[in-house]
């Protein structure tokens, strides 16, 4: 299959909604990743972005909404109030919420689960495409399964060459990591993914919020994950990653850097710019100023890591708090949960 990429635009959204409505599947950009979208209400159609994505089938997808009015068919009974409360608050916007399915969404959509997770972007070209489509859009992040998710044009076509008819280039996104997943079926409401909207966000609105235990650590053996995706090795780098935090990380991973290179490794350290310099003629990937900067270049940089052949990576850290805490939940991923705590003196 050829794969077009055709930058956002009235013909381009339109020839877009039209390939959405006949069952296929097109790439489009979010405010927070790239997501790869088919028809919410067909099963076939969804059926298709398991196959391009090579995603496992208990895996449930995201659906996306242009407008309120779309909500009602999707679910069961009526929106709960905390859900009510937090669309007024964050939609549109980098916010999933978990609620019980309606018999409308297929169940390729839900993964055979009771509940279906909805959100309604804020990316405007995202909106106008589920406009056109005139249907709800299922979407997964736009990459191959295992891989960091894809925040530029550039990145989905890297994974879905070939296996897709059209990529929307909507530009970079926003955010630069996928929504926050919050279960509104418990109370009080779930953080099943940190992202965007951060926990104290959404306790402002609602009052109280809870943190699944799988944020911040591996799920223990035999535990059952509330969210699927949370089971699967995620946002890998082919390098071996391992975060290094605390006020003696830049010392300690100059240190670690240069045993890795005297091992034959081809390191790399991900640092925040205020500590760039420290590093001398070692190689380094910037990260931006802060939190929010590095959400926005984490996956690029881990895609970054591969190109560039980097055996051996060191990532500094961020404070687990505000947007914080999603970026060490996906770094934390990425390393397969690899920390090390670092005291002053770097030991
Ligand atoms: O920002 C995003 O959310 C992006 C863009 C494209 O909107 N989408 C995205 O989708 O990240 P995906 O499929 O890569 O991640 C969806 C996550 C998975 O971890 C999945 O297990 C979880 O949400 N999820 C979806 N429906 C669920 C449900 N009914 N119950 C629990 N978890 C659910
Ligand atoms: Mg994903």
């Amino acid at each position: 299959m050829m794969t077009k990429v055709e930058r956002v635009a009235a013909r381009s959204l339109k020839e877009a909604g039209e390939m959405i409505r006949a069952g296929e599947v097109v790439a489009f950009a979010t405010e927070t990743v790239y997501g790869l979208g088919a028809n919410a209400l067909s099963g076939e159609a969804v059926r298709k972005i398991f196959r391009a994505k090579g995603r496992p089938g208990d895996n449930p997808l995201i659906v996306h909404v242009a407008s309120l009015g779309q909500v009602p068919p999707l679910i069961k009974g009526d929106m709960p109030d905390a859900a009510k409360k937090l669309a007024e608050a964050f939609w549109p916007g980098p916010l999933t919420m978990i609620m019980d399915k309606s018999p409308l969404v297929p169940s390729e959509v839900s993964a055979g689960l009771s509940t279906v997770g909805i959100r309604m972007p804020s990316l405007e070209s995202a909106r106008a495409l589920i406009e056109e489509a005139g249907v709800p859009i299922a979407a997964p992040s736009a990459n191959r399964s295992g891989r960091p998710s894809p925040t530029t044009a550039v990145h989905v076509l890297e994974d879905m060459d070939g296996l897709i008819p059209l990529i929307l280039d909507g530009g970079s996104c926003e955010v630069g990591l996928e929504s926050t997943v919050l279960d509104v079926t418990a109370f009080p409401p779930r953080v099943l993914r940190p992202g965007g909207v951060t926990a104290e966000m959404i306790a402002e609105v609602v009052g109280a919020v809870a943190l699944d235990a799988s944020i911040l650590k591996p799920l223990a053996q035999g535990e059952e994950a509330r969210s699927p995706g949370m089971k699967y090795r995620h946002y890998a780098p082919k390098a071996r990653l391992t975060i290094v935090r605390g006020k003696g990380a830049p010392e300690a991973i100059k240190r670690l850097y240069d045993e890795a290179e005297r091992a034959g490794e081809r390191a790399c350290v991900l640092s925040l710019d205020g500590h760039k310099s420290v590093y001398g003629a070692r190689r380094v990937r910037g990260m931006g100023e802060d939190a929010r900067a590095m959400a926005k270049e984490l996956f690029a940089a881990l895609r970054e890591l591969d190109g560039e052949g980097v055996t051996r990576a060191f990532s500094e850290a961020v404070e687990a708090r505000g947007v914080g805490l999603a970026v060490m939940n996906r770094l934390g991923r990425a390393a397969a949960f690899d920390v090390m705590d670092v005291s002053e003196d770097g030991e």
